[in-house]
């Protein structure tokens, strides 16, 4: 009986305790969470559908080479790092030719700012000073993260 009643007794505390992660949680979702609304009221770039997919990859290929990048500094391998940025994060003819084709002028801007910082970034790491590189790539990172709470396709 008594090992009955322990075993009830923790089962109450255990689901307790769950309660109030839950509780915890709603709160945590309920007063920091409001930009994640049903509404996306970010500005649409009217993209076409043969453009979407297009962008889309594009992007994928964004978020790999910063993860390359990463992964190379991490293994002390700054020159790769470097021609990484430049080649797939830099102004190249083709991002040039490839951010030309948006209609919308402020996008553009924001686009050609960013394969700027990209190139930026390439010479940080031609540094290999760590700290001039993270900063350098940040700034690339805040490019990313300014333009997607804007704009969407
Ligand atoms: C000038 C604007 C701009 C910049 C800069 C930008 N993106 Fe994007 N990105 C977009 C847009 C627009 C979309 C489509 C979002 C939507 O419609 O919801 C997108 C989508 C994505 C996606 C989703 C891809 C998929 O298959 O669904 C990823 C991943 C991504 N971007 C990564 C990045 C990374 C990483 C960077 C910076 C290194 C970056 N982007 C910089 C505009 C930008």
């Amino acid at each position: 009986m008594k090992k009955f009643l322990i075993t009830v007794s923790t089962l109450i505390g255990f689901t307790g305790l769950n309660a109030a992660f839950a509780a915890d949680e709603m709160m945590h979702h309920g007063n920091h969470h409001h930009e994640m609304s049903v509404e996306d009221t970010r500005t649409s770039l009217e993209l076409p559908p043969e453009m979407k997919q297009h962008q889309l990859s594009n992007m994928r290929e964004h978020v790999e080479a910063i993860k390359s990048i990463v992964g190379l500094m991490a293994e002390n391998k700054f020159e790769d790092a470097s021609k990484i940025a430049h080649i797939k994060l830099g102004l190249t003819p083709e991002m040039q030719s490839m951010c030309s084709m948006f209609d919308n002028e402020n996008f553009k801007k924001l686009g050609f700012a960013f394969h700027k910082s990209g190139d930026d970034l390439g010479d940080a790491l031609h540094t290999k000073d760590v700290k001039t590189s993270l900063r350098a790539l940040n700034k690339t990172m805040e490019y990313c993260v300014t333009c997607h709470a804007t704009y969407r396709q």
